[in-house]
């Protein structure tokens, strides 16, 4: 079986989930208030901060490992991984936000990411005791064995990410599929006030769910799937949000400014796509933006 095959083994399997599912609630009940936790997500940012985060400790350590290698730069390999040991506690929050509220098989592999992260920490730092004691010899075995187990466990992680989607934009995929002629969305009437509505567009033969917001004659329209997990956006409510007139998702309550789909609250770090609209003889007329200029 390949290497894919059994993260997806993992991915499938609930024997941890008696550990996994009260982790996740203390992770819930330690990150807060919601404003801290979006920190750590990147709502602030528009994009996940998590891999952005972790460039510092795979950088340094990995650096590290080739400087010990060269007996007379071995005291500059001791800072790296000072370093890394150090950045690896806002890396290691910012992945505990995301995995908290992320689906069961994403968390099931997260939380052997997590396990695997915590081994190659503990032995960076007992590699930084070593060498603080004078026994280097020691403490680059140690350092070697947590650059080991970091990297399998930066493969999990990848895997979370390239294989579950954990991270990624699912609105931004369905926009993809999406036409790039003006969808007729039917007459503005038609649509409720101050709520949103569930319609659909067309395009690579599937049909795309899209939610319009009408507020008096101004409409909205979003892909229907939130950017965090594809919740029923159309299913949402309209509500103000850090002073922002947002489309909240039913799922976990992200929100998306209704005024350019920027998340306003997380989970989501993602934008919501939004389509550009115009009004013919009554009707609503949408369209991916961009696609023909
Ligand atoms: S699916 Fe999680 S906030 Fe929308």
């Amino acid at each position: 079986m390949s290497l894919m095959g059994i993260l997806d083994r993992i991915a499938d399997s609930a024997t941890f989930d008696r550990a996994i599912e009260p982790a996740r609630r203390a992770v819930l009940a330690a990150l807060k208030p919601q404003a801290f936790k979006d920190l750590l997500h990147g709502t602030w940012l528009g994009h996940p901060v998590h891999p952005v985060l972790v460039q510092v400790p795979v950088g340094s350590w990995t650096s590290a490992g080739l400087l010990d290698a060269i007996p007379s730069m071995r005291p500059a390999a001791t800072v790296l991984i000072g370093t890394g040991v150090a950045a690896a506690i806002p890396a290691a929050m910012s992945g505990a936000a995301d995995w908290s509220e992320q689906g069961v098989g994403v968390q099931r592999l997260g939380a052997l990411h997590a396990v695997g992260n915590t081994v190659a920490l503990g032995l960076y730092v007992g590699s930084l005791v070593a060498r603080a004691r004078g026994r280097g010899g020691l403490g680059r075995v140690l350092s070697y064995a947590g650059l080991g187990v970091a990297t399998g466990s930066a493969a999990v992680g990848g895997h979370m990410s390239y294989a579950q989607s954990s991270g990624a934009s699912h609105a931004a995929t369905a926009a993809r599929a999406l036409t790039s002629d003006w969808i007729d969305l039917g007459p503005l009437d038609d649509l409720p006030d101050g709520r949103p509505a569930l319609r659909t567009g067309g395009g690579s033969g599937v049909d795309v769910p899209l939610a319009v917001v009408r507020r008096g004659t101004r409409v909205d329209v979003f892909i229907g799937t939130c950017s965090h997990l594809a919740g029923p956006m159309y299913e949402g409510r309209v509500e103000q949000v850090r002073g922002s007139d947002c489309l909240v998702c039913p799922w976990h309550q992200s929100a998306f400014d209704l005024a350019d789909g920027q998340p306003r609250r997380g989970p989501a770090a993602n934008p919501q796509d939004k389509l550009e609209v115009r009004m013919q003889a009554g009707r609503v007329m949408a369209r991916v933006p961009g696609r023909d200029r």
